[in-house]
């Protein structure tokens, strides 16, 4: 059972998507067991560049093997845990950083001629995503979840389930409440 483990939020020990991300592994671990092995990707401390025409051209060897690794480590996975922090209505930009090294046409999707078929296999991915202000599960403002559940449901996963802490700069009390809810959430995994 191999676990991907992702963070991606700056703010280090004071981060709620780290610390719900980290509960979400704990959990997993006590559920499989010596099964799991895992990897930690933190996109806070490794930095993958952004993409350029030389990157994408495959004109760079340093950026081409670390494009391969990336893939690879995601194909690898039977679970993905995403720590995934809204920034500007969006993601970390070393998340989308990442996302742009895992959506390889023929590796992770295919066009065809009913559309486009993802090709990342079985997997089950667990978002840990916390957020200052309150969106709920459909707001047109929200690129930050949405974005990365078309992104993997685009890759072929569609086992994407969502532990969320929002309101978490809405005052102590209705942070508190929220780290509650999300970790009944991760209690029940
Ligand atoms: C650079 C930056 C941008 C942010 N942008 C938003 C935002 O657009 N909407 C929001 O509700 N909260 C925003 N916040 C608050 C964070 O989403 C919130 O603090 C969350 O807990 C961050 O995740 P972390 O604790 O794992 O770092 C922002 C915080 C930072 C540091």
């Amino acid at each position: 059972m191999k676990i991907l483990h992702i963070d991606s939020s700056i703010m280090g020990d004071a981060s709620v998507s780290r610390q719900l991300s980290a509960n979400i592994v704990k959990q997993l671990q006590q559920k499989y067991g010596a099964e799991a092995e895992i990897q930690h990707l933190d996109l806070a401390v490794q930095h993958i560049p952004h993409l350029s025409s030389q990157i994408l051209m495959g004109q760079d060897a340093e950026q081409s093997a670390l494009g391969e690794q990336l893939l690879q480590q995601y194909l690898d996975a039977d679970v993905v845990v995403v720590g995934a922090a809204m920034y500007n209505f969006g993601l970390p930009s070393t998340l989308k950083a990442w996302i742009d090294r895992i959506s390889v046409a023929g590796r992770t999707f295919k066009y065809t001629e009913q559309g486009a078929v993802g090709l990342a296999g079985e997997k089950k991915v667990y978002i840990a995503s916390s957020r200052g202000g309150v969106y709920g599960d459909d707001s047109p403002v929200d690129y930050q979840e949405g974005l990365l559940k078309t992104v993997f449901n685009f890759t072929g996963v569609t086992d994407v389930e969502i532990i969320r802490a929002e309101g978490v700069n809405m005052g102590a009390e209705i942070k508190q409440q929220a780290m509650t809810a999300a970790q009944a959430q991760i209690q029940a995994i």
